[in-house]
């Protein structure tokens, strides 16, 4: 089974920016101010603004999947197919984590995708805890449709200390994997930052594909380097002879 790890470079090229990249979100707002559970308290609307404002740009229709984003789609769809029926091994043959909040992977027609740092296209709601599909601008005024509660809805995104979701699983799928790849992240925030280092200590082939070799590049088997829209397919093609299709 494939593990692939994606970050903010894989949807650099469909127009979202990165994090930490030279003029990246980062350089332009302040994590405390608008990404940690402090900051919606001190000023929730600074914060629906800032991610309205994301969300936005994923529902303007601007935004498309990039060539990598169905590079993984298409990896995806080659692995299902190579599972046996009376397969004993159960699950898919590729495990997609992102730590991106845009639904690009799943527009780029990927069917399973883990999204361990949240959703934009999703609200939670801190009075009852449900998460529900939520397109719009996110405001003071809304209320929960499930609880009817006003005024306590967030957009569902792990922020600065939180907890990320799915951590049970992706340890699950770490500790099983054949392969590791991590693609368009600066692999500095955890615990995704750990992963490679679980993936060496098994012994499991590791690969990094970046617009630039990483902080964490000396732990790679390999290095794929250049734009994702380039590199990632270039990855792909060169592993499917290898999965039989
Ligand atoms: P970063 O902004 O930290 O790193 C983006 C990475 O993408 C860098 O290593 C770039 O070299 C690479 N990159 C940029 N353009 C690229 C391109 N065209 N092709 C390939 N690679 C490219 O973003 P993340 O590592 O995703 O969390 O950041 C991790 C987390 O930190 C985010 O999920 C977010 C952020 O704070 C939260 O908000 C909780």
């Amino acid at each position: 089974m494939i593990f692939v790890l994606t970050g903010a470079g894989i949807s650099r090229e469909s127009g979202l920016e990165t994090f930490r990249d030279k003029d990246g979100l980062w350089s332009k707002v302040r994590i405390e101010d608008v990404a940690t559970p402090a900051a919606f308290k001190k000023n929730p609307k600074l914060v629906h603004e800032f991610y309205n404002k994301r969300r936005r740009e994923l529902t303007d229709g601007h935004i498309k999947p990039n060539k990598a984003h169905k590079a993984l789609a298409r990896l995806e769809a080659a692995l299902d197919l190579t599972q046996p029926e009376d397969s004993v091994r159960q699950g898919p043959g590729l495990f997609l984590v992102t730590q991106n909040v845009d639904n690009l992977h799943e527009l780029g027609g990927s069917k399973r995708v883990c999204h361990t740092h949240g959703s934009l296209t999703s609200a939670k709601c801190e009075a009852c805890g449900a998460s529900f599909e939520w397109l719009r601008d996110l405001g003071l005024d809304d209320v929960c449709p499930r609880c009817q509660a006003p005024g306590r809805l967030r957009p569902d995104v792990v922020w600065f200390h939180e907890v990320p979701y799915h951590l049970g699983l992706i340890e699950e799928e770490l500790y099983s994997c054949d392969l590791f790849v991590s693609i368009g992240t600066s692999g500095v925030v955890y615990p995704a930052a750990s992963y490679i280092n679980v993936a060496k200590r098994r012994g499991v082939p590791t690969v990094e594909i970046n617009l630039e070799p990483t902080v964490s590049s000396s732990y790679f088997d390999k290095g794929f380097y250049g734009p994702a829209t380039e590199a990632v397919p270039a990855w792909v093609e060169s592993i499917l002879p290898l999965i039989g299709t």
